[in-house]
Formats: C-alpha cells, sequence, structure tokens
C-alpha cells in the first residue's frame, strides 16, 4: 500500500436533475485515521459515499484507493478491492438471522456458485465453516454475539447498525465508510 493517503477522492461532482447533490468535493484519508465527514441535512454525504462506493457513477472527478484508480469500477471490486461502506438505514436481510446475514455477506464464499455444490462439496463446506467461524468472531467484537441466532428484523435500531457494521466487517476491509452510524432515527 502507498505511503500517501489510503483514500483521496479529487473533485467529486454529482448531480440529480437539477439538484447538485455533490460539487467538486476533495477530501483525503490517512491511513490508520478516523476521519468525518460533516455536513447538514442534504448536504450530500452519502450520495458522496455511495459514489466512493461504486453505487453511483459521479459526473466527474476521480477516486483512488491506495494506488487504484476506482471510480468507475463496479461495487463488488471496490469490496474486494478493501473498501466497504454501511448504509444510513440499515439493509439487514429481516427474515434471516444476525449469523446468517454476516456469513451472506462474506467474500469469496465457494457456495455462492451453485455449480460447486456439485462439483466441490468439499469445498463448498470448508468455506462455510471458515464463514461461520469468523461471523463468530465478528459478533463477539460488536458485542451482538448474544443475538447471533435472531431474526435480524427483531434488532432494535441501534443493534441494527452494529448488525450494519458487522455485515461491513465480514469482507475484511481496509477502510469501511460508516455513514451515521450512531443515528437510529
Ligand atoms: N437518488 C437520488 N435522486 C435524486 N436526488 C437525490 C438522490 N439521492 C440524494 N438526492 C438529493 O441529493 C442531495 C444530497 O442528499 P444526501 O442524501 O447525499 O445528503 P446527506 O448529506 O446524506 O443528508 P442526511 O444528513 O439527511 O443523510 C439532497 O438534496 C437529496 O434530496
Ligand atoms: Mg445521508
Amino acid at each position: 500500500m502507498a505511503s500517501g493517503p489510503i483514500l483521496q477522492v479529487n473533485g467529486i461532482e454529482k448531480a440529480f436533475g437539477g439538484i447538485r447533490a455533490v460539487d467538486r468535493c476533495s477530501l483525503a484519508v490517512l491511513p490508520g485515521s478516523i476521519t468525518g465527514l460533516i455536513g447538514p441535512n442534504g448536504a450530500g454525504k452519502s450520495t458522496l459515499f455511495n459514489i466512493i462506493a461504486g453505487l453511483y457513477r459521479p459526473d466527474g472527478g476521480e477516486i483512488w484507493f491506495g494506488d487504484a484508480r476506482i471510480d468507475g469500477l463496479p461495487p463488488y471490486e471496490i469490496v474486494r478491492l478493501g473498501l466497504t461502506k454501511t448504509w444510513q438505514i440499515p439493509h439487514e436481510l429481516r427474515n434471516l438471522t444476525v449469523l446468517e446475514n454476516l456469513v451472506l455477506a462474506a467474500k469469496d464464499n465457494a457456495g455462492e456458485h451453485l455449480l460447486n455444490l456439485f462439483v466441490k462439496p468439499g469445498e463448498v463446506k470448508r468455506d462455510e465453516i471458515r464463514c461461520r467461524a469468523r461471523a463468530r468472531e465478528v459478533l463477539k467484537l460488536t458485542q451482538l454475539e448474544g443475538l447471533a441466532n435472531e431474526h435480524a428484523r427483531s434488532l432494535s435500531g441501534g443493534q441494527k447498525k452494529l448488525l450494519e457494521l458487522s455485515r461491513a466487517l465480514m469482507s475484511d476491509p481496509t477502510l469501511v465508510l460508516l455513514d451515521e452510524p450512531s443515528n437510529t432515527t
């Protein structure tokens, strides 16, 4: 990894029709730092996060994650590089348990490919065991361990935020963008 910023946003612009949601935004995040992005409602924070995560395409500007230029890459490739985000409004899968929500968020899981169930059943089983063990570690860290087998729909607003963070950590990210991690309204 380069010794400069881990994330560099240069002159990012995004408009929705006549609304200029992000107007030439530039920022840098240094490795090992906690960086805050503040602004009033509608300032464009979530839009910028969605652009960085590859969910929206910017109208202009560049985004660098370490040595890789990531604007224009699809979200799954950005996650693979080690950058992930949480949603301002949690996106948990309500009818799955907390543990299942985490297992589903793991990357490089052989069981994601239907064919592997038939041609590599051993690898699928090993990956599932590995993902479940990792999920239990993450739940210990985020203190949701006791809720592992509860349906996500039964969690409180604050617990859903912690689940959102837990799901993000399942991809072993280098950088996590937390969109309003403590605001449950
Ligand atoms: N998908 C969209 N389509 C049209 N307009 C949008 C869209 N997403 C955001 N906007 C508009 O872009 C502007 C920035 O919104 P955004 O949600 O990024 O702000 P924010 O800083 O995250 O606000 P908050 O603090 O309320 O979460 C707002 O005027 C919003 O209405
Ligand atoms: Mg927002």
